[in-house]
């Protein structure tokens, strides 16, 4: 508890990275267990919490301590991991070919740390929850205190899974029991190993080399290798965090669902703080890193997913999804799901739309509802208000689409999609059927339930089936 204070006030007074005590620090992160529990095809660590997977969870949280490596320890599924840690983080990898237990996975980071001297933070890739905060707290006790092991601990009302921490009288450590190997008396304590550990380097690798698998699961187990340590030494350090939730570790899918809940409400209240107006944070679902702009008010029932960027004073929901899509600000959407699609600033979308991936909406443009849209642009104030499907199709600036206007963009007997182009100003009757290829030039006019076969001339006004000129455009809009 002493050493608790200690790191609350080194992060009072401001400090961001790591102590300067702390000479060299190296993360390692285990991720190469099977996850039995989830019976899954794909690695445990890869299952997504709030959107992410789990490991990158871990991976974003040690990020924040300025540590000179990070390894990854991967076994299962390793292409997979690798890659998915690749493309958003600095991290050497390990083979583990056979998940042998905890202990085996730091074993195999010898090689790769032949040289290093410093502490070693060993982290468990199963555990989404862990903050920055917390294991700056863990590493500044170590690097304060006088053991070559500091384990951080936690009190659970419900310990079930986790290692237990046997105390002896004096407060210290006596032994650590998984869940597996413990004596029903030994499962009623509730201080608990969390996985994450700080170890001076040469001391772990030497215990390590003493550990045999001696229990009821057959494995190497890490907290057998601070025992030695204890063993030697007659000391292992603790850091108690009270942030019970930040060491929660996911070992089946329904844990995956509770640790889902808590980082979704941890990203809301972080959003809110923010200038995020949340309606409804129980039926709100907004993945990480998706950025919400100030005053922007996000209505019930709305999921925000994967690289969506919202802009600011936006009103967004009731009931919409918006996966992978950048929209701007002061927009406004209602009942719709957008799909890698760009919707610029004071636009208005809904109610019951959907668009497609690559829809383009420039500013000030509408698709209102029941309309569909596919890898098409709408011009500067342009409006496709009810009832239409549009695809591949470039709309210019301030043209009207009637209702129930439809591009056929698909021949079914050549299977070959073409493209539309409805350039500025045009206005189109209800019910007009555009057969791609095919141009509407500027500020031309079709009749209500015109069939377009061919293309229409700047300012001609077409009616009938097929459309065919009638006159020119009296007053054209621009
Ligand atoms: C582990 C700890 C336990 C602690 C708990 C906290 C051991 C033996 N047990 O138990 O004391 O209370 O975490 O959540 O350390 N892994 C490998 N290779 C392996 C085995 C596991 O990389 O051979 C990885 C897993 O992918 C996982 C992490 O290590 O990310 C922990 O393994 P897991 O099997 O989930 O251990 P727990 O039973 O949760
Ligand atoms: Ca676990």
């Amino acid at each position: 508890m002493q050493r608790q204070h200690a790191c609350f006030w080194y992060r009072k007074l401001g400090f961001e990275s790591l102590p300067r005590s702390v000479k060299e620090l190296a993360v390692v992160v285990l991720a190469a267990g099977m996850g039995k529990r989830f019976k899954s095809e794909l690695p445990k660590v890869m299952h997504l919490a709030n959107g992410r997977p789990l490991l990158h969870h871990v991976l974003s949280a040690a990020g924040g301590i300025g540590a000179r490596r990070t390894l990854v320890v991967t076994g299962t599924g390793r292409e997979l991991v690798e890659k998915s840690v690749s493309e958003g983080f600095e991290a050497e990898f390990v083979f583990q070919d056979k998940a042998l237990g905890t202990g085996d996975a730091v074993a195999r980071c010898g090689t790769a740390l032949d040289g290093f001297e410093g502490t070693v933070l060993v982290l468990n890739g199963d555990a989404p929850l862990i903050t920055t905060d917390t294991l700056l707290a863990l590493v500044s006790a170590h690097s304060s205190g006088d053991t070559a092991v500091t384990l951080l601990t936690a009190e659970l009302a419900d310990p079930t899974g986790y290692g237990r921490v046997l105390l002896n009288e004096q407060g210290s450590i006596e032994m650590i029991v998984e869940e597996a190997d413990a004596s029903d008396q030994e499962r009623e304590i509730s201080l608990v190993s969390t996985g994450t550990w700080c170890f001076d380097k040469g001391a772990l690798f030497e215990a390590l080399e003493e550990i045999q698998p001696s229990n009821v699961q057959g494995e190497l187990y890490l907290p057998d290798a601070a025992l030695v340590i204890l063993e030697k030494t007659g000391s292992i350090n603790t850091l108690m965090t009270n942030d019970t939730d930040a060491v929660m570790g996911v070992n089946d899918r329904y844990q995956l669902a509770q640790a889902s809940a808590k980082l979704r409400s941890r990203l809301l209240e972080r959003l809110a703080s923010e200038g995020v107006t949340i309606e409804d944070p129980l039926t709100t679902y907004i993945d990480e890193g998706v950025e919400v702009g100030r005053d922007t008010v996000i209505r019930p029932l709305t999921f925000l997913e994967g690289s969506t960027r919202v802009g600011s004073g936006c009103q967004i929901g009731p009931s919409t999804r918006i996966v992978d899509s950048q929209i701007g600000d002061g927009v406004e959407i209602s009942f719709a799901v957008i799909k890698e699609s760009t919707v610029e600033d004071d636009s208005t979308v809904g109610p019951f739309a959907s668009l497609r991936p690559g829809t383009v909406m420039r500013r000030g443009s509408k698709i209102g509802t029941f309309v569909e849209t596919k890898a098409t642009t709408i011009g500067e104030d342009s409006k496709v208000p009810h009832l239409s499907y549009v695809g591949d199709t470039t709309i210019g600036a301030r043209a009207n689409i009637g209702a129930g206007t439809i591009t056929g963009n698909y021949d079914g007997e050549t299977r070959i999609k073409s493209k539309t182009v409805i350039e500025d100003g045009v206005l189109t009757g209800s019910g007009t059927t555009i057969v791609a290829p095919a141009t509407l030039g500027k500020d031309s006019v079709t009749g209500a339930g015109s069939v377009v076969t061919r293309d229409v001339a700047p300012e001609d006004v077409v009616v009938g089936v097929p459309a065919k000129v009638v006159r020119k455009r009296k007053k054209p809009r621009s």
